[in-house]
């Protein structure tokens, strides 16, 4: 069974994180997704409008989706693909290059992002809208 994983915030699920699942999950047969704790999103300074345990409810229910881990640490990837057994690392774009390091341990795959939306995004228009409407 060749296994998937990948890492992300994934607040105020959107289209972008879907395809972005739906690709991985195309790679393998078994897909892995750590969701970022609201701990780390705190390191990473990182403002998140849904907790982190609805991301990680609205993840695991994505067909596309075999199980959902917590991400905490920038450091446990390498634990994580060592003790999951895991083929194949993916990413989006943004990060091309970044994660070079685990070629290594596993194959790893940047997939291009998909254009015009993303969490922070969807967040500045809806503040605008609300401000037009005061
Ligand atoms: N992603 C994508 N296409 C988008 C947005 C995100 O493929 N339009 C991918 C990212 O590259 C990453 C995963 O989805 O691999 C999770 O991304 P995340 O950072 O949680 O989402 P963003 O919408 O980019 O969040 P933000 O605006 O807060 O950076």
């Amino acid at each position: 069974m060749k296994k998937v994983i990948t890492y992300g915030t994934f607040d105020l699920f959107h289209y972008g994180h879907l395809r972005l699942l739906k690709r991985a999950k195309s790679m393998g047969d078994y897909l892995i997704v750590a969701v970022s704790t609201d701990e780390f999103n705190f390191i990473k300074n990182k403002k998140c409008t849904y907790p982190c345990f609805e991301s990680m409810e609205i993840v695991k229910a994505i067909k596309y989706v075999d199980e959902v881990i917590p991400e905490d640490s920038w450091e446990q990837k390498i634990d994580d693909i060592k003790s999951n057994d895991i083929d194949v690392f993916v990413m989006g774009n943004d990060w091309e290059g970044k994660f070079d390091f685990l070629k290594e341990h596993c194959e790893v795959v940047y997939l291009d992002r998909t254009p015009d939306i993303s969490s922070s995004g969807i967040k500045s228009s809806i503040i605008n809208s609300r401000g037009k409407q005061d």
